[in-house]
């Protein structure tokens, strides 16, 4: 092995802790002056190394490597300041300082990744404003069965991601309490006053149990489970987008720039973003898979297994903000090919319901409307027509309840559009649903 350190070691993925690490030694520092175990004058030395160190970071000047980053900062403030640089580390032990980092880095996270939510969100609900009365065909079972507004389509999407942020916030809750003074496993003999560090921190609350707050890496899991199922819902966006482009649907159009082509075959188009984005939900749930497998069957308290916390969690949070990036360019950039979509409602007798809805308003039994429609529909078929093909009287063979206006219930606009059932694909619902997510979303940035 020509690298034991290296091999145990940290540096090469936990160095961009380095500005939480420092945030958090400042306020334990300052704690421990508070608390009189230091010296104000030691703490102040302490106080400006640190506050040294940490511009050069941002001045993009290289901390040397160490085992990981907490050594590497404590290293390099001992050089810079002297022996005194050593009191820093008093009443605390990496094992309480890197889940404390962890957790400042994750809250901070926690909010620009819902920011992103949220601006993808807008998007959708600008697209949706502007495609109220495109009139598509709605699957079930990947289908034909009802027409839907496309508005309604996307804002499914809308919902489905404003919960991912509900359930951000949450993890971000489980987040907020400081494990700082627990130390090793077993507390300090110190007298130290947790609360102030806390306060210090912006954390809501302190841990109550030594040995759980330094083994605990509960929040990051949650964390990455949130990441994954954020990614599986914009999978499930990219695989319509990327069905929806192929020539037999014909659906949307999306910018060039986020497709490419073939080398070998000159008229592909490939839509790559989508597909890119569809992939990374693997990594992501694998993400998961290993924080899970990390923490399985560890015995209390901190294991130096849980430093591989790192990767899996730094991981899913790069790429799904790259996925958020790319999922809200390329949603902006959607077209939907409005004729071709409501042709494509042609097809597929996605009528039937609203026939069958005809005859029991009319008083049939609802199965037995169901039974009639399904017989109009084998005849369509075996006549080769469409629901709206058919004359009053081949109607009328079915049932003697069919008047003129069954025609007024064929066309897809108005099968749409009389879905005013609340959360339905009318437009009067869509357009209550867009003044319901604007509301949530403009209340979140109050
Ligand atoms: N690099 C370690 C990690 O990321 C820090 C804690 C090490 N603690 C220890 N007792 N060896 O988990």
């Amino acid at each position: 092995m020509q690298d034991f350190e290296q091999f145990i070691g940290s540096f090469s993925f936990d160095s961009r802790l380095a500005e939480v690490d420092i945030n958090s030694s400042v306020a334990h520092t300052k704690m421990l002056v508070k608390a009189k175990i230091i010296d104000i004058s030691d703490g102040e030395k302490i106080i400006s190394g640190l506050t040294n160190i940490l511009k050069d970071i941002k001045g993009n000047w290289e901390l040397p490597k160490e085992e990981d980053v907490h050594y590497a900062i404590e290293k390099e403030l001992i050089k810079r300041i002297g022996s005194v640089g050593g009191k820093m580390h008093t009443a605390r032990s990496r094992n309480d300082q890197v889940a404390t980092d962890l957790r400042i880095y994750l809250k901070q996270e926690i909010k620009i990744i819902v920011n992103l939510i949220s601006d993808f969100q807008k998007v959708l609900v600008v697209k949706a404003d502007e495609n109220i009365d495109v009139i598509m065909p709605g699957f079930t079972h990947l289908q034909p069965a009802q027409p839907v507004s496309a508005a309604h389509h996307l804002l499914a999407y809308a919902w489905m991601v404003q919960r991912d942020k509900e359930r951000l916030n949450d993890c971000y809750r489980r987040t907020d309490i400081l494990p700082l003074g627990s130390a090793a496993l077993a507390g300090t003999s110190f007298n130290i006053d947790r609360q102030y560090t806390a306060q210090l921190l912006g954390f809501k609350s302190i841990s109550e149990n030594s040995l759980d707050a330094v083994s605990d890496r509960d929040f990051a899991v949650e964390f990455v489970f949130c990441m994954s199922l954020t990614v599986l819902h914009l999978t499930r966006f990219c695989e319509e987008i990327i069905l929806w482009m192929n020539p037999e649907f014909g659906y949307i159009t999306i910018d060039d720039k986020f497709t490419s082509g073939s080398s070998i075959m000159p008229q592909k188009r490939n839509p790559d973003s989508a597909e890119v984005i569809r992939g990374k939900s693997g990594r992501i749930i694998g993400d998961l898979i290993a924080l899970f497998t990390i923490i399985k069957s560890l015995p209390l308290a901190y294991n130096r297994d849980l430093q591989e916390d790192k990767p899996p969690v730094f991981d899913s949070l790069d790429n799904l903000k790259l996925c958020l990036e790319v999922m809200k360019e390329m949603v902006k950039s959607l077209e939907f090919v409005e004729k071709r979509v409501l042709k494509s409602t042609e097809k597929g007798f996605i009528a039937a319901t609203e026939i069958a809805d005809y005859l029991a308003r009319n008083n049939v039994p609802f199965r037995l409307a169901h039974c009639i429609v399904r017989d109009i529909v084998l005849y369509c078929k075996k006549k080769s027509k469409t629901l709206n093909e058919l004359s009053l009287e081949e109607y009328n063979k079915f049932s003697k309840i069919f008047k003129k206006d069954i025609f007024e219930y064929l066309d897809a606009k108005s099968v749409a559009n009389i879905k005013t059932s609340y959360g339905g694909t009318s437009r009067r619902s869509v357009l209550h649903q867009i003044k319901n997510i604007k509301n949530k979303l403009e209340l979140e940035t109050k």
